[in-house]
Order: C-alpha cells, then structure tokens, then sequence
C-alpha cells in the first residue's frame, strides 16, 4: 500500500531534515554556501510535505475514520499545550500559519456556530426569566 511506504520513508525524512535545520543553524547565513542548502532544504520539505498531503494523509484519514474527531481534538490540545511552552506571540502566528485554509474556515464556522448557539442560549434564558 503507498500510504505503508510513506509511512516507511517519513521517519529517515524527518530525521534529515532535522539534520540538515541544525547544520544550517550552525553554518549561518553568511556562509557562502547557505542559500544554496536552505533552497535544496525548502525544495526536500515541500517534496516530503506533498507526498504526506497526498499519499499518507488520505490514507490514514480512511483507515482512521471512526478515529479522527477523538485524534483532532487530542492533537488540538497538544498543539495548544506547545504553544502555551513557547514564546506566545511568535508560536501563535506560526500556527496560524501551518494551518490550512480550509482548516483555518471550518475554525471560524465553528467559532460562529459557538456564538450563535451561546446567544441562543442566552436568548431562550432570558425568555424564561422575563
Ligand atoms: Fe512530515
């Protein structure tokens, strides 16, 4: 199964290209070589971020599916609890960043859906009271 093989190469990937981060850290950005590497880098992490997209992402959603609103909520809470260790500002924008689109959309939908139904709540309270 394709989504089996992504899983396979995913880790040795991410390893590298932690590798790679820390050896750009350390060489810095006046090295001569720098821009060449980061460009090579940003190149390998788009590669491996369109495979996970499109290969093991899919792939794990369907063999996940009674799972993912249990796993959403458990990654969410997480994220949350990193973001809460780090800088808040700087962590914050990051996420909003690493968000899909349509991920940051069905968020406001539901933020919506929150406060319409806490007016509702609200309304109907208020009804009972006058
Ligand atoms: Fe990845």
């Amino acid at each position: 199964m394709a989504g089996d093989e992504r899983l396979v190469k995913s880790k040795p990937e991410h390893d590298a290209i932690r590798e790679e981060i820390a050896k750009l850290r350390a060489m810095g950005p006046q090295d001569a070589a720098y821009d060449a590497r980061f460009m090579q880098l940003m190149r390998e992490v788009m590669h491996h971020v369109a495979d996970e997209e499109t290969v093991l992402l899919p792939t794990a959603e369907r063999a996940l599916a009674s799972q993912l609103s249990e796993l959403g909520m458990r990654m969410t809470k997480r994220r949350m609890q990193l973001v809460a260790q780090h800088r808040p500002t700087a962590t914050a924008a990051n996420t909003v960043g690493t968000f899909p689109l349509a991920s940051l959309a069905v968020m406001s939908l539901g933020a919506l859906a929150i406060v319409h139904c806490l007016r509702a709540a609200d309304a109907r309270r208020v009804g009972r009271h006058t």
